[in-house]
């Protein structure tokens, strides 16, 4: 790659590595970013000096390594507040349970995770660990949180360990952690000047105050792109149904709702001013006729039927509201006849692309990590399938074919 294309040029790094055997990598890692033209400044917790020296380290990087908080001898003091503001991103590779564990709950005690607390810039972490330590709900929780902290986890693959155990912990190679640098930087901003309408999750309809009609939409994909779409510049509004466990990034503006006439009244309202809608949530098609004040009782009440009427459809209202240039993008769950379906509701919902995935295909759909889509365009174009994938990685594709329209 020529350096006028390279989008680590010039970028400031800052690379921390802890105390895990994968820390030898994290000298290769430091390799390419420099070879790439980026900055790198290495910060080593004192365990990470165990495994490698701090001599390879400054020899690679070209700038002295930090480990504490001044250097003894000279009394010299190393500022991470400083460090914090001049990094352009912040990759911790390897990052073992442990620091992990710190980075969660603020556990600055020593100069890496300072710096972390005090890093304004995007961070990244590529976990490395044990399988079972990996897999222990303590490191799951962690994990979940410096995600909701708008942290990038680099995954890790599946391997043989340090221990001659196999799972999935190796922290993954050099070459990807390089690459995912890479294409953030590479189109970070590339939505600037955009306003994004995201709705995600269910809706609730009620019955009575304590029995609604919902659905099994956890919001995951929603949050995703709303999160993706945030961290690449644009002003994001993402309206949610009621969904757990999520949170949005520091600056979506987040319009909670429960029903879908609630949602209906906040999709129409940023409608008026943004450039690209992504209809995510499983709005609810029906609501009950009446709401009933109290609680429907078994004995009195006896009801045997449901009375149901039709709730708005969200999707079709903007598409028939859509002014020129406005880009409108709906979704799909299908268990049958996916693709037949989406084409129709593409064309009756007035929409320029639809994300069609089929509750048949393994690791699609609701509550998993994971989604596998196809996209299909309105304008004739060529669908798009988008293999087996993280949904945050089903995000940023999503994303990057809209900017294709
Ligand atoms: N949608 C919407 N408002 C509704 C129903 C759906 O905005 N009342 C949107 C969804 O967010 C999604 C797309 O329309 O982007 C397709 O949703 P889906 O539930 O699959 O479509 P329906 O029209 O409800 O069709 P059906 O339930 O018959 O499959």
């Amino acid at each position: 790659m020529s350096h006028a294309t390279e989008p680590l040029q010039g970028k400031h790094i800052v690379l921390g590595i802890t105390g895990g055997i994968a820390a030898y990598k994290a000298a290769v890692l430091t390799r390419l970013l420099v070879k790439a033209g980026a900055e790198v400044q290495v910060i080593m917790t004192p365990a990470a000096r165990e495994f490698i020296t701090p001599l390879t380290l400054a020899t690679l990087s070209g700038k002295g390594v930090i480990t504490e908080f001044f250097t003894a001898n000279t009394g010299e003091w190393h500022s991470h507040v400083s460090l914090g503001l001049w990094a352009d991103a912040m990759v911790i590779a390897p990052a073992t349970a442990c620091t992990i564990g710190k980075m969660a709950h603020g556990i600055a005690d020593n100069m890496l995770v300072t710096s972390y607390l005090s890093c304004r810039a995007q961070v990244f972490v590529a976990p490395a660990m044990d399988l079972d330590m990996m897999a222990h709900p303590s490191t799951v929780a962690n994990i979940k949180r410096l995600r909701s902290y708008g942290n990038i986890i680099i995954e890790p693959g599946e391997g043989e360990l340090a221990s001659h155990l196999v799972g999935k912990g190796r922290m993954a190679e050099p070459e990807e952690i390089a690459d995912t640098l890479r294409s953030f930087f590479a189109s970070s901003g590339d939505l600037a000047g955009k306003h994004i309408l995201i709705t995600a999750g269910p809706t609730y309809e009620r019955i009575d105050p304590v029995r609604f009609i919902g659905n099994f939409s956890t919001g995951k994909m929603g949050y995703a792109i709303a999160n993706e779409a945030a961290r690449r510049g644009a002003q994001v509004t993402l309206v949610s149904g009621p969904v757990s466990g999520l949170s949005a990034i520091p600056g979506v503006n987040v319009v909670n709702v429960e029903s879908a006439r609630q949602m209906l009244a906040a999709a129409t309202e940023a409608w008026k001013t943004a450039d690209v809608a992504v209809l995510a949530a499983a709005v609810a098609d029906y609501r009950p006729e009446h709401q009933a004040d109290t609680k429907i009782k078994r004995e009195t009440d006896d009801v045997a039927s449901l009375p149901l009427v039709q709730n708005p459809d969200i999707a079709a209202t903007l598409g028939a509201a859509k002014r020129p240039g406005q880009v409108l993008v709906g979704f799909a769950l299908e268990t049958n006849n996916a693709i037949e379906y989406a084409i129709g509701k593409l064309q009756r919902k007035h929409l320029d692309m639809i994300v069609v995935n089929s509750l048949a295909d393994a690791g699609a759909g609701f509550g998993v990590d994971t989604n596998k889509v196809a996209i299909l365009y309105a304008d004739g174009r060529p669908s798009v399938n988008i293999p087996l994938e993280s949904k945050c990685d089903v995000a940023a594709d999503i994303i990057n074919n809209i900017l294709a329209l």
